[in-house]
């Protein structure tokens, strides 16, 4: 029988040979997700200093003393950059080659597609996927570079927020890609278990459950910041 792997051939070396294989593609695809999983936790940490106000002081903002503290930090800025980068470069070629791969070993597309197996959220990655990654472009544009933001003020980043998310369309946008990180993130989380090999009668069902909450969790704790300034809980 013929295992799904690409480059057969040239695969010379057992590591070359691992990466070549689908189980070698999926460990690359678990291992990028846990690293942008850590970032997204730590981001999100961050980002509900927004609901902190000003310092004891009363003279900035804790969320934009967060920010500089951070960007006083060049080494670690540009060192979680890069491999955030790398991250989500790997993470994207393997999800395109793992679906190539798939259907080089399934050639004849089934008659009947079993859609009842697949849940919505696995029906969901792919364009999940894009989704995400457009968003993030967006993102970056609107509150780092702020090309992307009506009143971008540099190193303001309390004030940039709340005026991005002061537009209720910009709101809107943030919060379809969060609700598409959602899907993302559960079906991710979920098949890095199953990926890892933990397949078991009584903990699958807890894993799924699990996974769910988490990204639930998260995906409301973004979404809180665009809403409480929407509602003005958080303000200027
Ligand atoms: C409501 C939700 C979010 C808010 C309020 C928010 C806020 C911000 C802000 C203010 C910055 C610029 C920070 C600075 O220049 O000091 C930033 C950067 C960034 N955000 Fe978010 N973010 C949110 C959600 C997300 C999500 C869901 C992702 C990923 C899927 C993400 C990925 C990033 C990345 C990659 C950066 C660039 C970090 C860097 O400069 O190296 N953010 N975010």
């Amino acid at each position: 029988m013929q295992t799904a792997t690409a480059g057969q051939g040239a695969a010379r070396t057992p590591l070359a040979r691992f990466f070549a294989s689908t189980l070698g593609r999926k460990a690359v695809m678990a291992l990028t997700g846990v690293v942008m999983f850590g970032f997204l936790l730590g981001h999100l940490a961050g980002n509900l200093l927004m609901f902190a106000g000003k310092n004891a002081t009363g003279t900035a903002y804790r969320m934009d003393e967060y920010a500089a503290q951070l960007h006083s930090m060049p080494a670690l800025v540009w060192g979680t950059r890069v491999v955030l980068l790398l991250s989500v470069a790997a993470h994207v070629w393997v999800a395109v080659s793992l679906a190539s791969m798939s259907s080089a070993a399934r050639p004849v597309a089934y008659k009947v597609v079993k859609t009842q197996q697949a849940t919505l959220a696995s029906k969901f990655m792919k364009y999940g996927g894009f989704l995400i990654f457009a968003f993030i472009v967006y993102h970056l544009l609107h509150f780092t570079v702020g090309v992307a933001h009506h009143d971008f003020k540099p190193g303001q980043v309390y004030a940039n927020v709340v005026a991005g998310f002061s537009q209720p369309a910009v709101s809107g946008a943030y919060a379809v890609a969060m609700v598409s990180l959602c899907l993302h993130l559960y079906h991710g989380l979920y098949s890095f278990f199953l990926t890892m090999g933990f397949n078991h009668p009584t903990y699958t069902p807890r894993i799924r459950t699990g996974a769910q909450v988490v990204a639930v969790a998260l995906a409301a704790g973004f979404l809180s910041i665009p809403v409480a300034v929407l509602a003005g809980v958080i303000k200027a």
